[in-house]
């Protein structure tokens, strides 16, 4: 497969020549402006990037800068007229390929750098790939995700984990943010050295600082003995703060002073000591929004959101709701020593439904319940969804003695039926099914009283 270039330039001329040069050999995009590149490099896995520094909206620098955030080993160049050749040396400093100045001279060299740059991204990948393959067989965690969504976040990780730079987790509870963690640390350089993990939302302020910088003996009342703390202790390693949006305005600046030069003091010591980990943060509420509301420090923000990863919450990858529970089924039916499964349709159905609000986290509760109390065989919706079941032993109790004759009756079959389905479809939760109904509220519990789908 030929390689794909995205050429960002808003002059006509340079777009046509470079499309010719390079038609042969790669596959060629071509954006006239900031808004135009954003759209095609969302959409596309690009080799390599050909960026005008003067475009109508925004500056080439900043755009490449934005590009890198999301995908760190991106190969990229910067076209520039001689007047900025000065800002773009100082973006090879910060990792851009190469910068080569228009009006161009020497389309032959110009080709051969673009050869050359074509050649890192294909080393970049290469070394993705065997880390990728060497990591299958180390202590991985597993991590399932077939969906385009997850995809692109796997992809960041994957890329991301090599690096030493800090990293942000953001996304709904449940999502798998301390699994992208571990998988970061395993996928590491750092792998065989410390991983340590601190939730600062669970922890008072005080301790959490020791816990953190580690004290002296006498430090403070109980303090009997000298204790390393996590920055020490992940030395070599990653360190991976889960909820970093609950860390005290405090501790924030003193994080930031940390992460600026690298060393700290114990508590109740005057002894400077190095900090070598990488710093893994993870939150679930949107870090930029605590910023903008004046709850987390802008540049502790921009410290550790130097590469930032979402991680999308199911409804947004409805396609990995079935392997993952497979993968859940497939773990507990080991675990309680259970031969269950395969998922009935109905089962499928069910899952594929429900709308999952503690995502991950949700999906696997309700395979684990549903394993621990089966007695094996194949596994039905009302297995999962047990707010369900009432409803259906009412309905069979009612088919086998009536005979539906009565148009009364059978339309009182139909709206129990009718509303087995809907609970089962709204994963057991009620309101759900009364919103996908557009039944009136109070109108829909009546009916759901009337056939005792819910109590009194
Ligand atoms: N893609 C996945 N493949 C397999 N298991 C997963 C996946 N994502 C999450 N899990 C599992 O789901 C559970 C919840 O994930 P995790 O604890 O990582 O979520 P979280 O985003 O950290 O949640 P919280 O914000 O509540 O801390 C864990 O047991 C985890 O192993
Ligand atoms: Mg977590």
């Amino acid at each position: 497969m030929l390689p794909k270039i995205l050429v960002v330039d808003d002059d006509r001329h340079t777009r046509i020549l470079l499309d010719r040069l390079l038609a042969k050999t790669a596959t060629v995009s071509l954006a006239t402006d900031g808004a135009e590149a954003r759209q095609l490099f969302a959409a596309d896995d690009f080799n390599l990037v050909l960026m005008d520094q003067r475009l109508p909206d925004v500056n080439g620098i900043a755009l490449l800068r934005e590009f890198r955030a999301s995908r760190p080993q991106l190969v990229s160049m910067l076209m520039t007229g001689f007047a900025d050749v000065r800002d773009a040396v100082a973006a090879v400093r910060e990792g851009l390929f190469d910068y080569q100045t228009k009006p161009f001279e020497d389309l032959e060299a110009l080709e051969a750098v673009i050869g050359k740059a074509l050649e890192l991204d294909r080393a970049y990948r290469e070394i993705d790939g065997l880390r990728a393959r060497l990591l299958t067989v180390a202590d991985q965690p597993v991590v399932i995700g077939q969906s385009a969504a997850m995809a692109r976040a796997l992809g960041q990780i994957r890329q991301v984990a090599g690096l030493d730079t800090t990293v942000l987790l953001e996304g709904e509870s449940g999502t798998g943010k301390d699994l992208a963690a571990k998988l970061i640390h395993a996928l590491s350089p750092r792998a065989d050295k410390p991983f340590l993990e601190v939730n600062c939302g669970g922890l008072p302020e005080s301790l959490l600082e020791s816990l953190l910088f580690g004290y002296e003996k006498g430090a403070f009342t109980g303090a009997g003995q000298a204790n390393a703390g996590y920055f020490e202790k992940a030395h070599e390693g990653n360190l991976f703060l889960d909820e970093i949006a609950d860390m005290s305005p405090k501790l924030q600046s003193s994080l930031l002073r940390v992460l600026q030069d690298h060393s700290f003091t114990r508590i109740g010591s005057t002894q400077q000591r190095k900090a070598d980990f990488r710093l893994i943060c993870a939150t679930n509420r949107p870090l930029l929004a605590e910023v903008k509301a004046g709850r987390f420090r802008e540049d502790l923000y921009y410290r550790i959101a130097v590469v930032s990863v979402r991680m999308p919450p199911l409804r947004e990858r409805a396609g990995d709701i079935v392997p993952l529970a497979a993968h859940f089924l497939d773990h507990y039916s080991a675990k309680f020593a259970k031969v269950c499964g395969p998922f009935t349709p109905a089962a499928v159905q069910g899952l594929e439904n429900c709308r999952w609000e503690g995502n991950v986290r949700q999906l696997q509760h309700c395979i684990e319940r549903a394993v621990a109390l089966h007695v094996g065989g194949a596994i039905d919706s009302l297995h999962l969804f047990p707010a369900c079941e009432q409803a259906v032993r009412t309905q069979l109790a009612d088919t086998v003695s009536a005979a539906l004759l009565r148009y009364q009756d059978a339309r009182a079959d139909f709206e129990r039926e009718y509303l087995r389905r809907l609970l089962v479809a709204a994963g057991g939760n009620v309101s759900e099914a009364a919103r996908l109904s557009g039944i009136p509220r109070q109108n829909f519990y009546v009916r759901m009283k009337r056939w005792g789908f819910v109590a009194d």
